[in-house]
């Protein structure tokens, strides 16, 4: 089955780049810039790797982040994940970056983006992977960052496709961000937004009606709501569930309680991805797997959901 998963056409829309950040090219990074790490080893980081919610991810998340310094990490990183891509056929990706993750450690706007744009351009011409890629914002720091953020990012306009908004999400409601949304729309930019992944329904109708998002990220929260489920299928707004990111941070306890294969029964829009796959234990087909070995999923519900992906493209 594993080998069926794997040669089903896919497209990832919901990768977060610096979560792609393998512990082997986070330490060989680490090296080349000689900066000090508190793990000793590859292993004794992978320990550090159980959650119990969101938060205790980011934390490591953004320590990890740490160890990308110049225009040639952010390459590598991102050529990384592309070989990834091309070994499970995923042909088309719209990732994330959080760039005020590096340019808040003094990392030049323009040292990250040159990066990651240079890999995507190879990984179109060498490896025949297509791309859009996602300007992230970091949503437990204030409208204001996320304003001056996209000052900085319009000299690079088409340079993206989107604007998405992500990390801490209790307590920082997409309304924080109606205003910064609405510029970056009046850019010509779409947006995403993560909403309903630990957040209320509530989060995921702020998304939708005050973001005027194309798709949301995560959203398995919309199932305890049914006028929101209703609306999610009516309008066919895509959702960007990532499996193994749920249940590694505890969203659902276990996969066999994962309520993906439900949604995509009821007619909404349900696509796979990994989120942070170096993190999560998974890339695409992995994730595809995990339904398959928890929930049972039959190669037709497969062929639907890798459908879905490609049709939930923006770019
Ligand atoms: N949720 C919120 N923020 C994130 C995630 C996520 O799953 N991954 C990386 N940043
Ligand atoms: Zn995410």
């Amino acid at each position: 089955m594993y080998n069926w998963l794997n040669a089903l056409p896919k497209a990832e829309l919901h990768l977060h780049l610096e979560g792609s950040l393998e512990p082997e090219l986070l330490f060989a990074l680490a090296e080349r810039n000689r900066i000090a790490l508190p793990w000793d080893d590859v292993e004794n980081l992978r320990k550090a790797y159980a959650f119990n919610n969101l938060q205790e991810f980011l934390d490591l998340y953004y320590q990890g982040a740490d160890v990308l310094r110049t225009e040639q990490d952010f390459y590598d990183l991102t050529w990384a994940y592309l070989q990834k891509c091309k070994a499970q056929n995923v042909i088309h990706v719209e990732p994330f970056f959080d760039p005020q993750t590096h340019t808040d450690r003094g990392i030049p706007f323009a040292v990250v983006l040159n990066g990651i744009t240079q890999a995507l351009q190879d990984g179109q011409r060498q490896l025949g992977i297509s791309h859009g890629l996602i300007l992230s914002f970091l949503r437990h720091l204030s409208e204001e960052a996320a304003f001056d953020t996209l000052e900085q990012a319009m000299p690079f306009r088409d340079s993206f496709i989107a604007v998405g908004l992500d990390s801490s999400e209790l307590g920082h409601p997409p309304s924080k961000f109606e205003r910064v949304f609405a510029k970056a729309r009046s850019e010509g930019l779409l947006a995403v937004a993560h909403a309903g992944e630990e957040g209320p329904p509530e989060y995921i109708w702020q998304a939708l009606d005050l973001l005027k998002v194309s798709r949301i990220d995560h959203g398995v929260r919309a199932a305890e709501d049914p006028r929101l489920m209703q609306r999610l299928i009516d309008e066919q707004i895509p959702l960007t569930v990532c499996p193994l990111s749920n249940t590694k941070l505890c969203v659902f306890d276990d996969m066999r309680q994962h309520n993906i294969l439900q949604m995509l029964e009821q007619g909404v829009k349900v696509t796979v991805n990994s989120d942070d796959p170096a993190y999560f234990g998974g890339y695409v087909t992995e994730n595809f797997m995990a339904l398959y070995d928890s929930l049972g999923m039959t190669r037709e519900q497969a062929q639907h959901l890798a459908q879905n992906s490609l049709d939930a493209r923006l770019a």
